[in-house]
């Protein structure tokens, strides 16, 4: 079992606070991912969990050791927590080629050559660089440096994976391919992974879950699922997903026994359900957030009522593939839309239903989710 636990961290450099009193738990064998923009403090947790830096308050568990105790002056490095880790630049040995430079823990380790050889052909063959065994890395890809880097780090079956934005020196194409192969590979190896990105496509489609941090403080903890469908504020909610959520400044307005959320030039009648939580902050101004997968086309063919349909104008069509990103305007307020197709040309009217369930309710003020 090799969960990792931290209590109250806190890591200051200076006058900046990178990390402030974070507390997470990681289950055994979790794809764990921190996401968040640059500067929030992602790198400075991990460097916390791997031994690399030390912090001014709390604790690190990995599993039933304490590793890391500020309070208990408690300090184990690096070599002592069972971790492997790639870095940014994957930084593998030069003048070395894939063979050694996989063998190299492995050889500090002291292991004899016959294991050691068995332990880098089985890592090679797993990451598909098996070919490759005798090149020196400037005879290789940007792709397959990569992949010498992590069979380095997991050639020695660490008790933990620890990943710095290890795709962000890829080409698009190699980042998407490369983001599977790693989602297998954990699979694969079932070792408790952190992985830190700045991507939120690179976060959903790797994690079990996810944090997202913003300036050192955690924002949200959940499954990609959980952050897509349930941000718990304003910040998660546009971080995650792309294109991003419409956010549309409103006052929650209670008419007919109906909450209402009142835009320039549109009001979206809330379902009921809605009511027992938004039925406090009735007069109050919000945010109200709608994705723009939840803003349909062809409002009668999904059933929409007839006052959640709102005569949109059609301003720009962006085709990415699957789907069309339509830039439309309702009133004076400016929304996103994708659909699969539509018929509607640039400059003319197009009827749109904002789907009622699927509004997200957040506080002007705080941000919070209010649903
Ligand atoms: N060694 C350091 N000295 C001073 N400030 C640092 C150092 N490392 C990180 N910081 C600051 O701490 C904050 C968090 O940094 P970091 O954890 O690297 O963010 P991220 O990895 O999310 O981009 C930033 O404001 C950064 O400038
Ligand atoms: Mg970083």
């Amino acid at each position: 079992m090799v969960s990792i636990t931290i209590k109250n961290l806190t890591k200051k450099y200076g006058k900046v606070t990178a990390v402030k009193d974070l507390n997470l738990q990681i289950k055994d064998k979790e794809f764990f991912v921190f996401l968040g923009p640059s500067g929030c403090g992602k790198t400075t947790t991990l460097f916390a969990v791997a031994g690399l830096i030390k912090v001014d308050t709390g604790e690190i568990w990995i599993g039933d050791d304490l590793v890391t105790s500020a309070e208990k002056g408690i300090f184990r490095p690096p070599q002592e927590r069972g971790i492997s880790m790639v870095f940014q630049d994957y930084a593998i040995y030069p003048h070395m080629n894939v063979y050694e430079n996989i063998a190299f823990p492995l050889r500090i380790m002291k292991m004899n050559n016959l294991e050691i050889a068995q332990a880098v052909k089985k890592t090679a063959k797993l990451l598909g660089i098996a070919q490759f065994l005798d090149r020196k890395p400037r005879q290789l890809s940007g792709g397959q440096r990569q992949r010498v880097a992590l069979g380095r780090a997991i050639v020695r079956t660490p008790k933990i994976f620890l990943m710095d934005e290890p795709l962000a020196n890829l080409d698009a194409k190699l980042r998407v391919q490369t983001r599977t192969d790693l989602k297998r590979l954990q699979m694969n190896l079932g070792v408790t992974t952190i992985c830190v990105t700045h991507d939120q496509v690179e976060a959903m489609v790797m994690a079990d879950r996810i944090m997202v941090q913003r300036d050192g403080v955690v924002e949200q903890v959940g499954t990609p699922n959980e952050l897509y469908n349930s941000p718990a504020n304003q910040f998660v909610a546009g971080f995650v997903g792309s294109p991003e959520m419409n956010f549309i400044e409103s006052n929650l307005i209670k008419q007919d026994k109906t909450l209402r959320l009142n835009a320039k030039g549109f009001t979206v009648c809330l379902p009921g359900e809605m009511r027992s939580k938004l039925e406090g902050h009735v007069g109050g101004e919000v945010i109200m957030g709608i994705r723009p997968d939840d803003l349909h086309e062809n409002p009668c063919a999904v059933g929409a009522e007839p006052e959640n349909v709102f005569r949109m104008m059609l301003e720009l069509i962006e085709p990415v593939g699957p789907q069309l990103i339509l830039h439309v305007k309702v009133g004076d307020v400016p929304l996103v839309a994708a659909v699969k197709d539509t018929k509607t040309r640039v400059g003319e009217g197009i009827p749109i239903e904002i789907d009622p369930k699927k509004v997200h309710v957040f506080d002007k003020k705080t941000g919070k989710s209010l649903i």
